[in-house]
């Protein structure tokens, strides 16, 4: 399988209103516990609609590590083979790389008997721990040790149960969930993340003859199967994407049209366009910006579904750079995620950190600069600056947003922009 890391930047020339349709790939944040969950079964599970990006085919690599066979037909559909499944272990040279490699943990375990992870390790936007996937595999029976550097468990046999997430996670929601479907008898998960990730995953889980009731709501309740049966998908459009692209029609001023969305998935982030005074028109499957570039601040705090996801903060925090007025923006998902706040003062942004949150007082224009992209979403951030700005700006370390990104800089060319991707000197 080809990985297309290496020294890359992006280079722009801003200040140019962007305008035309774009089409929303799939969602990675549901693609990979859909992948992790395709362990549940033997056989061969379609996928499509796949985001073919770095951490898709990292969690491909890990599903060949552990004995399944993956096949990419055409630009978004992924074949993968599960009737070898002969490993369980997932080495740090994998799981060191993805997040959300802590995925394959319900399913394996479920499947097998037994999983031994090598922990995800931290992350720049803050600590996160897996204390809530823990717990929740530990109250279906699995006996859990944590080496240091791994997480090690063993079950003879799941049984279903009540499990109250002290917060309610998407990634522990998953987890539980895809370990659930194997166990024997009822389990009920209270506190349960409601994101729209969660009910792809439940009906993919369905497709392959899972009974699971109440996802997308905060009490999901699964009865356990003895087998799962393989199954064709289609994964969901990438709320974050469409969110990015409507962001950036607001900051160029320009007019965008976002396909192939769910527009009740991005309310949480159109709500707050439409308070910033710009322009929405909503269709059944896609959303059309038209600004000419005037918007005012608005305050923003993430908070999970459907409050406004945590994954667009960056991204509007660039947009309130460029709004007239002040606006406040608090984060309180994640403790370390205003690192995009001093790449954007770099391009003459004024915005000021303290702790939790950080005032964004609006300018007229930034000015074009070297900057980085720090992780995939301020990284998007930054390209939203770029091209707003005057001038010109080069973003390094672009690889963080080939993880979340589909072909960024090519559907960004589609809508006028001048943006390039060359080698780092
Ligand atoms: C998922 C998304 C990520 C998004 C986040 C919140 C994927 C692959 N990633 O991440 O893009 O930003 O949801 O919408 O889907 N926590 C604990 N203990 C745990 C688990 C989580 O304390 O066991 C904390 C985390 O540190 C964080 C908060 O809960 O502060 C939210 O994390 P969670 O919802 O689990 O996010 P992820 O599933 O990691």
């Amino acid at each position: 399988m080809e990985r297309k890391f290496g020294m890359e930047k992006f280079v722009i020339r801003g200040g140019k209103p962007l305008c035309g349709v774009v089409d929303i790939s799939g969602s990675k944040n549901a693609a990979l516990p859909i992948l992790a969950a395709t362990l549940l079964t033997e056989g061969v599970v379609t996928l499509h609609n796949m985001p073919v990006l770095s951490d898709i085919l990292i969690m491909c690599e890990i599903l060949e590590s552990l004995g399944c066979r993956v096949n990419f037909l055409g630009n978004d559909c992924i074949q993968i083979d599960t009737r070898n499944l002969n490993n369980q272990t997932v080495s740090y040279s994998l799981a060191g790389r993805l997040r959300g490699s802590f995925l394959v943990m319900g399913p394996l375990l479920a499947k097998t008997g037994y999983v031994s992870i090598s922990m995800p390790g931290g992350c720049p936007i803050g600590a996160r721990p897996i204390d809530l996937h823990v717990k929740g595999l530990t109250a279906l029976g699995a006996e859990i040790v944590n080496t240091g550097g791994s997480i090690i468990a063993r079950a003879d046999t799941l049984k279903g149960t009540k499990i109250y997430l002290d917060f309610p996670s998407v990634g522990a929601t998953e987890n539980i969930m895809s370990a659930a479907v194997l166990a024997e008898g009822e389990t009920v998960i209270e506190n349960a993340a409601v994101e729209p990730e969660i009910v792809d995953l439940a009906n993919f889980l369905q497709k392959m003859g899972a009974e699971i009731g109440g996802a997308g709501t905060d009490t999901v309740t699964i009865m356990g199967k003895t087998s799962l049966m393989p199954a064709k998908f289609s994964v969901i459009s990438d709320r974050i994407e469409a969110g990015t692209y409507l962001a950036l029609a607001a900051a160029t001023g320009g007019q965008i049209t976002v396909r192939n969305i769910f527009p009740d998935y991005v309310k949480p982030l159109t709500a707050k366009m439409t308070e910033m005074g710009i322009d929405l028109t909503v269709c059944k499957d896609s959303i059309t910006v038209k600004s000419d570039g005037t918007h005012h601040a608005v305050d923003i705090k993430t908070l999970p579904f459907p409050g406004f996801p945590t994954d667009m903060q960056a991204q509007m925090t660039a947009l309130l750079t460029v709004s007239s007025g002040t606006g406040i923006v608090t984060e309180t998902i994640f403790e370390n995620r205003f690192m995009h706040a001093s790449e954007l003062c770099r391009m003459g942004a004024s915005i000021k950190v303290a702790g939790r949150s950080a005032v964004i007082e609006g300018k007229k224009a930034l000015t074009g600069a070297k900057v980085k992209a720090t992780d995939l979403r301020a990284g998007a951030a930054m390209v939203i600056a770029g091209l707003s700005a005057r001038g010109d700006t080069e973003i390094s370390d672009i690889y963080h947003i080939d993880r979340g990104y589909v072909g960024m800089e090519k559907k960004l060319q589609s809508l006028g922009a001048e943006i390039y991707r060359t080698k780092e000197n």
